[in-house]
């Protein structure tokens, strides 16, 4: 199985693990040559897709299928129209795509379908929260105290901007992912978003604190959103626990960074099999397991000798990363480590229990702050 990946940031991170671990040869095309998962691939393919670089179109007709792992309008219009015109197998749904991609468009849906999801303002109480409708990554969602400050915002920006301002929840963050096809569809460990201050995801972990009962409902709205944008592929769905309500945030049809390889490390389950599975062979092959085992997903950072947690956001500003198993006592790590220097990386561990966990990364802050 050879899979072709398009896109080499923190998606493309993300998708060339899963290959390794499932054991597909992988060809990562990026037109940085230094891409952060440039160094992760089999092969490292550097070229640009939209100007249709030679050596970019060889790549893609060698592979037995094309992931775009990146979120750049311009680039996923240049696979799909190579694709389509040199009959190569894609595992992306651009229809669902285009839906979720737009909050203002994924929040209608939940509306219209009576999907639990947080009031707009001015519904609801403050404080808000406040985000572009057509970003991802937490990138410019703030919050507002007040319905002044929310004002005072909107009408700082421009005309023309879509943003969507909702009340401010304050319970805890999970997300499922759902992969098939209409009348087939398969959900996964259910994994909690932990942020840092600017609303970024610092960590990821499984299992969640959630009773079965809550574990079936989050299950069903997948589903129910599948069938809703007619998925092809895979959907991450993100919700907030409101007092026991599970509220829907967002929903994006794309493969997501973070929680695969922490949904991978409790459950055994690998979203890039899977994916290959329904689109080569047309449905689910493998029987599908669920370990239950305690993982954790978690991004450190050094610097000038101090150790920080933060949200991947930083990793876009990393090094070439290097995979390695045994590193600092974590069991997986993805950095870009240099003896005596400042570093950026990905740890992943699991255990059989939480407490195991625990001291596993407790051991790891400490083996990281003393590494040279
Ligand atoms: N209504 C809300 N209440 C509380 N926090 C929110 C709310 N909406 C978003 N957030 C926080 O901001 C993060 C990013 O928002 P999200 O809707 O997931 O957009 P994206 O991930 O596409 O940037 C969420 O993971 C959550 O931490
Ligand atoms: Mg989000």
């Amino acid at each position: 199985m050879k899979i072709a990946i398009v896109g080499g940031k923190l998606q493309g991170t993300e998708a060339v693990c899963l290959a390794a671990a499932a054991g597909f040869e992988s060809i990562l095309i990026d037109a940085d040559p230094r891409a952060v998962a440039s160094r992760l691939a089999d092969r490292f393919v550097c070229g640009d897709i939209v100007r249709e670089d030679p050596q970019v179109i060889d790549a893609l007709k060698e592979a037995d299928l094309i992931l775009p792992a990146n979120e750049n309008d311009q680039v996923l219009e240049a696979v799909e129209r190579i694709a389509a015109r040199e009959g190569l197998v894609l595992a992306f749904d651009a229809q669902a795509y285009q839906i979720t991609k737009s909050k203002l468009r994924s929040d209608r849906l939940f509306h219209q379908n009576g999907i639990p999801a947080p009031a707009y303002y001015p519904a609801g109480k403050p404080p808000y929260i406040i985000k572009p409708s057509e970003e991802s990554g937490s990138a410019g969602v703030r919050r507002a105290e007040s319905a002044a400050e929310v004002e005072a915002f909107l009408s700082s920006r421009p005309e023309g901007e879509n943003w969507i301002v909702q009340e401010y929840l304050t319970g805890p963050s999970y997300s499922i992912e759902v992969i098939g096809m209409p009348g087939n569809y398969r959900t996964y460990t259910i994994t909690q978003i932990h942020m840092d201050a600017v609303y970024d995801c610092c960590a990821v972990t499984a299992p969640c604190p959630l009773s079965p009962r809550q574990e079936k409902d989050f299950a069903a709205i997948a589903c129910r959103l599948a069938e809703l944008v007619n998925l092809r592929g895979i959907m991450d769905v993100e919700v907030i626990a409101d007092e026991g309500q599970l509220k829907v945030l967002e929903i994006d049809a794309r493969l997501p960074s973070q929680t695969p390889l922490a949904v991978l490390a409790s459950s055994g389950m690998n979203f890039l099999s899977e994916l290959a599975d329904i689109f080569l062979q047309g449905t689910f092959c493998s029987k599908q397991e669920d370990r239950r085992r305690w993982s954790v997903y978690e991004h450190y950072r050094r610097q000038d000798g101090q150790l920080l947690q933060e949200g991947e956001h930083m990793m876009t500003q990393a090094a070439p990363l290097r995979f390695y198993r045994d590193f600092a006592s974590s069991q997986i790590a993805v950095c870009d480590y240099e003896d005596r220097h400042d570093f950026r990386g990905i740890f992943i561990n699991a255990a059989d229990t939480e407490e195991e966990l625990q001291a596993v990364r407790s051991r790891l802050k400490e083996h990281l702050k003393l590494l040279p």
